[in-house]
């Protein structure tokens, strides 16, 4: 049990990113000091958005200059903090490299920040943003869950480096950062293992989060023909980045929480968007038959593999989140608010133009 001084700076790694964004937001506006650690401080692209933020919220933030591969790279960003938000890590699918691009800067990377977090005295709680990636691979490990529900007592056994990596390396990381915390007791670790996060992006035009891409597939046309009904967990990125804020400052804040608003699947986000956006976008409205995609799939896109359509087309997604909202008292936003919300910040920058 560990009580934060909201005095105290808090270091966000990964700022740039979408979820941190939100969480960079909510900590600016409680009128705590962030130290948010990117790669590129001098680029007013990545940036911009922060520090309108932190002028809105007569705030401080202060920009530190860090990698995850380089050793050491946080310490300096850490100092007199007192907790240590841990977002960054690449959530990309499709990669040449998957032990280059994904493994390293998650797995070294979380090792790294943690590492420092052992020599900074002043470091007493660490989030670090796992996601439910470390706990399931496909739809049928739901299935294959005691009573069919995914709790945060299971951990992803079925991804690898050559199927699914980007459940790996969150595996990975996740299960480095407990090695890590275990080995020591000044500081402790909680984690938020959000399923897929959707909602509005805090910076549109620079967003390199998988979350983003899905988004705007879903209204420039390329699913018009229809969607798989994949299963799948959503969670809205306010959401997100609330959850992170109480796992922080709640003393009583401990271990994994399972962070999924809607145990839900790919037709069901189109679907609503449809009575607000359907009849200017192309918006995917109808199921595409599973056998239609054992044949089509791998030829319309390499990462749905006939494992991938099996395992998760036409099968139902489902998580417990009972934990969040007894221990951290989370509600979630309805998913038609999440969805419409992310899609009119797509459509109001530009990104999605009517048809
Ligand atoms: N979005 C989701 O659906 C979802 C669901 C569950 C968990 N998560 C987790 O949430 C976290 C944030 O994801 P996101 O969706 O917000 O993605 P994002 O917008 O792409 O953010 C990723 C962040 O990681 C940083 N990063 C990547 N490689 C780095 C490196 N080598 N050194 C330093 N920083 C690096 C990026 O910095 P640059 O801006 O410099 O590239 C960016 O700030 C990740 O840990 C992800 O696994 C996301």
């Amino acid at each position: 049990m560990k009580t934060i001084d909201k005095t105290k700076p808090v270091l966000v790694t990964g700022a740039t990113g979408y979820v941190a964004g939100w969480i960079v937001k909510k900590l600016l506006d409680q009128g705590i000091t962030v130290h948010a650690a990117v790669r590129q401080p001098d680029n007013e692209k990545k940036i911009a958005h922060l520090k309108k933020m932190a002028k809105e919220a007569k705030t401080a933030i202060k920009f530190f200059k860090a990698d995850l591969l380089t050793k050491g790279a946080y310490t300096e960003a850490m100092q007199g903090c007192e907790l240590v938000y841990h977002t960054a890590s690449p959530f990309v699918i499709d990669v040449k490299d998957p032990q280059k691009d994904l493994i390293e800067p998650a797995e070294k990377g979380t090792q790294n920040v943690l590492e420092s977090a052992n020599k900074v005295t002043t470091v007493k709680r660490v989030v670090v943003t796992s996601s439910c990636a470390a706990i399931y691979t496909d739809c049928t490990d739901c299935a294959k869950a005691p009573n069919g529900v995914l709790t945060e007592e299971i951990w992803n056994t079925t991804a690898s480096l050559d199927y699914r990596p980007y459940s790996y390396s969150k595996t990975l990381a996740e299960k480095k950062a407990w090695e890590i915390a275990e080995s020591q007791n000044r500081w402790d670790l909680v984690t938020i293992n959000p399923c897929l996060v959707m909602g509005p992006p805090p910076n549109p035009h620079a967003t390199t989060s998988e979350s983003f891409n899905i988004l705007r597939q879903l209204g420039d046309g390329t699913m018009k023909l229809g969607v798989p009904k994949l299963g799948m967990g959503v969670v809205d990125v306010r959401d997100v980045a609330e959850a992170h804020l109480r796992a922080g400052y709640i003393p009583e804040a401990k271990g994994r929480y399972i962070t999924a608003g809607h145990n839900t699947d790919f037709l069901e986000m189109g679907l609503v968007l449809q009575p607000k956006f359907g009849k200017q976008f192309p918006i995917p409205n109808n199921p595409i038959p599973k056998w239609l995609l054992m044949i089509v799939g791998p030829f319309a896109n390499k990462l749905f593999t006939h494992d991938v359509i099996r395992n998760n087309v036409n099968v139902a997604w489902k998580a417990d989140n009972s934990k969040i909202k007894k221990e951290l008292g989370m509600s979630f936003l309805p998913l038609q608010k999440t969805m419409e919300d992310g899609f009119q910040v797509l459509v109001d920058e530009g990104i999605l133009k009517a048809k």
